[in-house]
């Protein structure tokens, strides 16, 4: 099996391996743990760094000198095992004050609130050395109707995004933002809930430039999206900021599984994606452990994901380096979806008799595509026959 390396650049949030197990329905089924354990745990497995929400590190309430000595700790772990922190983000989803969501509550002075809390982490996070800071927009939602008047949140949500480019800008911070689409869960409806619908916010943003992605495999797969195809359009726009890997098992909760488990052709598409696309960010990891788990499982998890990883990576380099792969994708003609549809410009392509007049519409139609050669080709691979 391959072994993780940091160059690898594997990433886990604290809140990751140290979920409690905690659901809607159950208590913990595991006790709290250390972020500094985590930091050494994660290291030995061969990770690249570790992130955090503020709360996950420093708990809520801590007074200014609790906080400085958990962060004094927590920087001599990293220091000792050589750990990153690429990223960080704000918990505005936990503690009540913000159950009517943070940027967008209709209570403004807990939108105050809520910016003040997220720079104050935003600092920290550049004191870590993160460049990258996630938000999510947990509650930053609805379940009712005029409750919440949606053009309206908007604005708050733009404003949010506005002013804390500008904080990052006076500070003269390395740190671009990225925003973690999610459907619903846990409000009924989330604002931006697919990567389509974030990608288009973002272009309305005072900093655009600043802002890109953080998109999640189970939140496009809970809305029944190809987060493939997300990541490929993210890509093409150039808003790949961050990406947090995970399983989930179709249209249903967000289950946070490992990754490689749930969908595992989504994962292998998605590796080779990466891969061929040369993304170079962090391969962060976002899962939640099963609750039935104890801490050894909690490790095998967080090593599987790393091993997930790599052997689909091994795999879609062996499918795309294999002879026969390419001249299927030859048989399916890529090469030609890969050039332009009119080079020779507008005036030639009217002029055209071939294009129209000529064109032979039957004989085009009943060209076949080839395709299932190719994809059979894939499952070869994934399942190791081949
Ligand atoms: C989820 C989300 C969260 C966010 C994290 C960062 O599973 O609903 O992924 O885990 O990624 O809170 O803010
Ligand atoms: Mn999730
Ligand atoms: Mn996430
Ligand atoms: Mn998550």
């Amino acid at each position: 099996m391959p072994t993780p390396t940091p160059a690898d650049k594997f990433t886990f949030g604290l809140w990751t391996v140290g979920w409690q197990g905690r659901d809607p329905f159950g208590d913990a089924t595991r006790p709290a743990l250390d972020p500094v354990e985590t930091v050494h745990r994660l290291a030995e497995l061969g990770a690249h760094g570790v992130t955090f929400h503020d709360d996950d590190l420093i708990p809520f309430g801590s007074s200014d000198a609790e906080r400085d000595a958990i962060v004094k700790r927590f920087r001599t772990a990293l220091d000792a095992t050589g750990l990153k922190v690429p990223m960080a983000t704000t918990n505005l989803f936990t503690h009540p004050v913000f159950k009517d969501g943070a940027f967008t509550a209709n209570d403004r002075d807990v939108r105050r609130y809520a910016l003040r809390k997220t720079i104050r982490n935003i600092d920290l996070a550049v004191e870590l050395g993160a460049t990258t800071y996630v938000a999510w927009g947990g509650r930053e939602g609805a379940e009712h109707g005029a409750a919440k008047d949606v053009r309206v949140a908007l604005d708050r949500l733009k404003e949010a995004f506005d002013l804390l480019g500008e904080y990052v800008e006076e500070q003269g911070y390395d740190l671009r933002f990225a925003i973690e689409p999610k459907p619903n869960e846990p409000r009924g409806d989330i604002l931006l809930p697919t990567v389509g619908h974030a990608l288009a916010f973002i272009g309305s943003l005072e900093r655009p430039e600043r802002v890109g992605l953080n998109p999640e495999v189970g939140h496009e797969q809970m809305a029944g999206l190809n987060f493939t195809h997300g990541i490929a359009q993210a890509l093409w726009h150039g808003k790949l900021f961050h990406i947090d890997l995970n399983g989930q098992s179709g249209i249903k909760y967000d289950q946070d599984l490992r990754f490689g488990a749930g969908d595992l052709r989504s994962a292998f598409w998605l590796v080779d994606l990466l891969e061929s696309a040369g993304y170079d960010g962090p391969r962060h990891f976002d899962f939640k452990p099963p609750r039935t788990e104890d801490f050894e499982g909690v490790w095998a998890s967080a090593a599987a994901c790393m091993s997930n990883y790599l052997m689909l990576k091994e795999k879609a380099l062996a499918f795309r380096a294999d002879p026969a792969v390419q001249e299927a994708l030859r048989a399916s003609r890529l090469d030609e979806l890969a050039r332009p549809t009119a080079e020779d410009g507008l005036a030639a392509l009217v002029a055209d008799r071939g294009a129209f007049e000529d064109f032979d519409v039957d004989a085009a139609a009943a060209r076949g595509m080839a395709f299932e050669q190719l994809d059979q080709l894939a499952m070869e691979h994934l399942l190791g026959v081949r």
